[in-house]
C-alpha cells in the first residue's frame, strides 16, 4: 500500500503535547506515513478570524484522514475581545471549527469506545453480594449520531414570525407555551433523518456483527421523544427484522441508563444514541475506564474521518513542562486511525503495548495516581507525558 498522509491537526493547549507524542508511538510501531501539520484553534480566531482555515480544509479534502488533538473554545464576548485589534467589529463570530468540521464533512458517525485495562487504579469497583468487591470488565463501544439532534445548531431566542407561527399550529406548543412574550422563548430543535439515523444505526449493527456481540442497545427516550428516539429505535428494529436476524435489540431510556450504568455496565457491548445522549452515555461510560486520560473518539464520514481525544486542550496544563497530562487517550485515537485505515496490525500492537503499561503499574500519568495536576506530581512519582510514551513505545513488540 502507498505511503499514507495524515493530516495532524493539534490545535490548542494540552492538544499540541499529546498529538506529538501518539505520532511518536505511531512512527515506534511502524506506521509509515507522513504528516502535514494542519492550523486549527484559538490562535487562529485571534489573528485571522478563522478557527478553521480554509487552508486545512483543503488539506483534508485531499487526504481523508485526519488526527486532532484539541481546541480551545471561550464565550462568543471573550472571543470576540481577543480578536485582533483589525479584525474587531467587521462581523467575525466565533464557531466551535470541530463541530463545524464534522458537519461539513458528514463526519455523521462518531465512536466511542470505553474498554477496561487490567490494571488501572481509575477502573470502576463496585459491591457484590456479601461485601465482594468486584472489577466489572466494561466493553462497549457507543455510537454517536454526530451532526444531527439537539447539536444541529437550529435554534433562535425570540424565534421569527415564520417559526413562531408554524409552532403555534402544534397544539401543545400552543397550549403550554402561548402564554410566554416571544423576547422570552428560546427554541432548540432536535433534528432526526431517517437517512443519517440508518447510517448510525447501521454502523452499530455492523459492529456487533463483526465482533461477534448478540445486541444493540438503543439508548434514547421513545417513551417520552416519541418522533425522533422513536424513529431511531423503529429503524432499529426493522434493520434487525430484515438484515440482521441474529443480532437483538436492546431498549434503554438515557436517565434508566445512566442509572444501570454503575450497576452492570459489562452487559452493554454495542450502544447507539443520538448526538447529545450518545454524548453523555459516553462520558459516563468513560468515567468508569479511567476518565478523559483514557477517552478516545473517531468521526467518520462517508469520505473524510477525524480522530481526537474526547478531552479539550486543559489550558491550566498548557504551560506545564515538563508536561503530565495522560496522552493515553490521544494513541487511543490513533489506533482507532489505523484500524479505520486497515492497519489493525500495527493498532493492535498498540494496544497491547498500552495495557502491557497499564497492567505493569510502573509508569502512570498524575490521574491514574488520583494527584491533583500540578508541577510537583513529578516528585511524587507521577510519569509526565513524555514518559508515558516512552513507556509504550519501549512495549511495542515488533
Ligand atoms: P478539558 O477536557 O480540557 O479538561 C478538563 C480536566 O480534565 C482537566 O483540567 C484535567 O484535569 C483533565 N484532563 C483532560 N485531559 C487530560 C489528560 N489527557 N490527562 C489527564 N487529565 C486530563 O475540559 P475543560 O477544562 O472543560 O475545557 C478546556 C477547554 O477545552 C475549553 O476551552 C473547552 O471549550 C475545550 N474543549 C475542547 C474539546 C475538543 O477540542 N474536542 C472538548 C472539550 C473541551
Ligand atoms: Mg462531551
Amino acid at each position: 500500500m502507498s505511503k499514507r498522509t495524515i493530516v495532524a491537526m493539534p490545535g490548542d493547549g494540552i492538544g499540541k503535547v499529546v498529538l506529538d507524542e501518539a505520532i511518536r508511538v505511531l512512527d515506534a510501531a511502524g506506521f509509515d506515513a507522513d504528516y502535514v501539520h494542519g492550523d486549527i484553534g484559538w490562535e487562529f480566531w485571534c489573528t485571522e478570524g478563522n478557527p478553521l482555515p480554509d487552508r486545512t480544509l483543503k488539506l483534508l479534502e485531499e487526504h481523508k484522514i485526519g488526527l486532532f488533538g484539541a481546541i480551545t473554545s471561550k464565550p462568543k464576548d471573550k472571543a470576540a475581545s481577543e480578536l485582533a485589534p483589525e479584525l474587531r467589529d467587521k462581523g467575525y463570530v466565533y464557531y466551535s471549527p470541530i463541530v463545524s468540521m464534522r458537519q461539513r464533512y458528514d463526519l455523521d458517525i462518531c465512536m466511542r469506545p470505553c474498554k477496561t485495562f487490567k490494571g488501572n487504579p481509575l477502573n470502576f469497583i463496585r459491591r457484590g453480594f456479601g461485601g465482594t468487591i468486584e472489577e466489572p470488565q466494561v466493553d462497549t463501544m457507543i455510537f454517536r449520531q454526530n451532526t444531527e439532534g439537539l447539536y444541529g445548531g437550529v435554534e433562535w431566542t425570540n424565534p421569527p414570525d415564520q417559526v413562531y407561527d408554524a409552532l403555534m399550529t402544534h397544539p401543545k406548543f400552543k397550549q403550554n407555551f402561548e402564554w410566554c412574550p416571544r423576547p422570552e422563548l428560546a427554541v432548540s430543535t432536535r433534528i432526526f433523518t431517517k437517512k443519517y439515523t440508518t447510517r448510525i444505526v447501521r454502523a452499530a449493527f455492523e459492529y456487533a456483527k463483526s465482533k461477534g456481540f448478540d445486541a444493540v442497545t438503543v439508548c434514547e427516550k421513545p417513551n417520552v421523544i416519541r418522533e425522533t428516539s422513536g424513529m431511531m429505535l423503529k429503524i432499529a428494529q426493522e434493520l434487525a427484522k430484515t438484515e440482521y436476524p441474529d443480532i437483538y435489540v436492546n431498549n434503554t431510556n438515557i436517565d434508566a441508563q445512566m442509572m444501570w450504568l454503575t450497576k452492570n455496565p459489562e452487559t452493554y457491548n454495542v450502544i447507539v444514541a443520538g448526538n447529545m445522549f450518545g454524548d453523555i452515555v459516553s462520558d459516563g461510560f468513560a468515567g468508569l475506564i479511567g476518565g478523559l486520560g483514557f477517552a478516545c473518539s473517531a468521526n467518520i464520514g462517508p469520505e473524510i474521518a477525524v480522530f481526537e481525544p474526547t478531552h479539550g486542550s486543559a489550558p491550566k496544563y498548557e504551560k506545564l513542562n515538563p508536561s503530565i497530562v495522560n496522552p493515553i487517550a490521544m494513541i487511543l485515537s490513533a489506533c482507532m486511525m489505523l484500524d479505520h485505515i486497515g492497519e489493525s496490525q500495527i493498532s493492535n500492537r498498540i494496544q497491547q503495548a498500552v495495557a502491557d503499561v497499564v497492567e505493569e503499574g510502573k509508569v502512570m500519568t498524575y490521574d491514574m495516581m488520583k494527584l491533583p495536576g500540578k508541577q510537583d506530581v513529578i516528585d511524587k512519582g507521577a510519569a509526565t507525558t513524555q514518559q508515558m510514551a516512552d513507556a509504550v513505545i519501549k512495549k511495542i513488540v515488533k
